[in-house]
């Protein structure tokens, strides 16, 4: 299995491109079930996590074509055309949907379509115990019948979906998502109350209206779909990652580095950048991107806690941790959307970080140094914070199982060694 290897202590300067998003990218791929026509993708990062939903999504019947690498050999340029001519499958069989929980996405647009659908039960997760009730019982609230067998939800709905109305009882990313795009072709008007609000969810919805779907509330928490009888093919881009964005602007602020974010999108991030504020790193925005430069010392400490979009991500909180780790001060950071989140301590702990864990709470305290060490994580964003903190410890650090960090960053090491890090890939 490949390691990533870093000898810590450069300060990052330079430029780096920001990806599409992949949580943006899935759903969309997703929505291309809705559709006889074509859906083009632009801007869709290259990541194993999109060619497992592209692998699913073959074999339920979508042709898949992908061209448009941009002239420098990068990926800004692809494009992937979906086209779900025909459903020719509507099992997503247990050994794809193991490899990625988002598989899950797949099951709205069946049911919609073709009114039936087999998907595998994600199973368990390394970031706790993640159920699907809520996309579950949405569909049922617009007529789905659902039965749990054999490790598989078997949805069906003959004579199509009604229109319903949701309340969710917490805020879903997914459940909105699945709910959104089986929504877009049920009879009648469905309401989704206290809706996610993520950019990725109205990137969605933009691409849906795009397709012909007619969805509004989109950014609010509630969002209204008027069901329509057929979609058609769309062109779309998708949106900058604001996940690898924060991650960037605190690997540059870890390092006490000045780096450019190019194309990043302010808006989405401003949660993450009113805390690196605080902690006293400059955050500027020009027509490019947003600039993360050092301020007058080391970063402090300040306290952080995760909260459905627009507060603080989920999906950046252990690489806040990697910086609140070696900041000055200490700093109190709360994981309230996922249990068991916290996988990432023991390793950071083992490069020197000063973290105590209580329930859903850990108080870091800021250490001068980190030192180098062999480490690994059992999550994408577990694994990117041990590189984080390999940027700036002292000497040389292994990160070990780099098929997490591959699953969500797009040419990691060639972007950080881009600014100066020293930073390989070791090939087994
Ligand atoms: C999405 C993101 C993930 C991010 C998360 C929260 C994608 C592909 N993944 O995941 O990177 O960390 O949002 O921002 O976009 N829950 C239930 N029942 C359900 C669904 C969710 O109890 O049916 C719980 C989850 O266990 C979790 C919380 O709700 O505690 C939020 O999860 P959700 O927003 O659904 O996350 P995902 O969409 O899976």
């Amino acid at each position: 299995m490949d390691r990533i290897r870093i000898r810590g202590g450069n300060r990052l300067a330079g430029e780096i491109p920001i990806s599409g998003a992949k949580n943006a990218g899935l759903p969309l791929m997703a929505a291309s079930l809705l559709s006889e026509e074509p859906l083009s993708l632009g801007n869709l990062p290259h990541l194993a996590d999109i060619s497992t939903l592209a692998s699913l999504l073959g074999v339920l019947g979508v042709e898949l074509a992908m061209d448009g690498d941009a002239p420098n050999g990068g990926h800004a340029g692809r494009v992937l055309t979906l086209h779900a001519r025909k459903i020719a499958s509507t099992t997503a069989p247990y050994d794809l949907v193991r490899r990625m929980r988002a598989s899950i996405l797949v099951l709205g647009g069946l049911v919609a379509r073709v009114g039936e659908a087999k998907v595998s039960l994600p199973g368990g997760c390394a970031i706790g115990n993640r159920p699907v009730d809520l996309h579950l019982k949405g569909l049922e609230q617009l007529g789905a019948e659902i039965d749990v067998r054999g490790g598989y939800i078997e949805a069906r709905a003959p004579k199509g979906l009604t229109g319903g109305h949701v309340v969710f009882p917490f805020v879903s990313v997914g459940a909105t998502e699945n709910l959104m795009i089986a929504a877009s072709l049920a009879r009648g008007e469905t309401v989704l109350a206290n809706a996610a609000r993520e950019p990725e969810v109205i990137d969605l919805g933009h691409c849906l209206n795009a397709m012909g779907a007619k969805i509004s509330g989109l950014g609010t928490d509630t969002i209204t779909i008027e069901g329509v009888p057929g979609l058609h093919g769309a062109r779309h881009q998708v949106v900058p990652d604001r996940i690898e964005t924060g991650t960037y602007a605190l690997a540059a602020a870890i390092t006490g580095g000045d780096v450019m974010l190019l194309g990043a999108n302010p808006a989405h991030n401003e949660a993450l950048f009113e805390k690196l504020k605080e902690s006293g790193v400059e955050v500027s925005v020009d027509g490019r991107g947003v600039r993360i430069a050092p301020g007058s010392g080391r970063p402090e400490g300040v306290d952080v806690m995760t909260e459905p979009y627009p507060g603080f991500p989920t999906d950046l909180q252990a690489q806040f941790m990697a910086l609140m780790a070696a900041a000055s001060g200490a700093a109190m950071i709360t994981e309230t959307i996922f249990e068991n989140r916290f996988m990432h301590v023991s390793e950071l702990a083992r490069m020197g970080a000063n973290v105590t864990v209580h329930g859903a709470s850990a108080m870091v305290r800021g250490a001068k140094t980190l030192a180098g060490a062999e480490v690994m994580a059992t999550d994408l964003r577990a694994s990117v914070s041990l590189v984080l903190a390999g940027l700036a410890a002292q000497g040389e650090t292994i990160v070990n199982r780099v098929y997490h960090l591959d699953r969500g960053y797009e040419k990691l090491e060639e972007k950080l060694a881009a600014c100066g890090a020293d930073i390989q890939r070791l090939r087994d």
